[in-house]
């Protein structure tokens, strides 16, 4: 992963600028689509544009930062093919990569600080996902996405 995007509201800018600059140290490509301003700002904006850039394959991933990393998340998920995930500790983010396969993840600025947020990024990044037995879940998962149904429970 080597090319992000990071998408945020108003309740993030000062994160989101300081995980960008700590990134771009780290050699990443970091996309901004959040807002830049103080002013109050919708994150389904950002958080759709953001998950659409993801989801067309156009960046390897993303991260999303709102007041909790909720909102911001939810309005990803709507995007096909997104899974993000709220992790405000690094263990759950390590394994939303590791079992979920999570392509976007999301976290709050108002919920975790600043060091903290890096370390939840970067087990993130560092994670692979291990296929197996967790792609058939997560397989079940996208079927729910693209047919609203669920064959195993359904019968179909
Ligand atoms: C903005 O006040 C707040 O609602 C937003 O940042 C986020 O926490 C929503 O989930």
């Amino acid at each position: 992963m080597k090319k992000l995007v990071i998408g945020n509201d108003h309740v993030a800018v000062d994160m989101k600028n300081e995980l960008k600059a700590y990134l771009e140290e780290k050699g990443y490509e970091v996309i901004n689509v959040g807002t830049d301003s103080s002013e109050s700002f919708n994150y389904p904006i950002s958080g759709y544009k953001a998950a659409k850039m993801v989801a067309s394959g156009e960046v390897d991933g993303g991260i999303l930062i709102c007041g909790t990393g909720v909102g911001i998340s939810l309005a990803a998920n709507k995007v096909k093919g997104i899974r993000a995930c709220v992790c405000s500790e690094p263990f759950s983010a390590k394994l939303s990569k590791q079992h979920n396969n999570s392509n976007m993840i999301a976290f709050g600025a108002r919920v975790i600080g600043i060091e903290m947020a890096k370390m939840i990024v970067d087990e993130w990044l560092n994670a692979e996902f291990m296929g197996g037995r967790h792609q058939n879940r997560v397989d079940m998962i996208m079927e729910i996405e693209e047919t609203q149904g669920l064959g195993a429970v359904d019968g179909e």
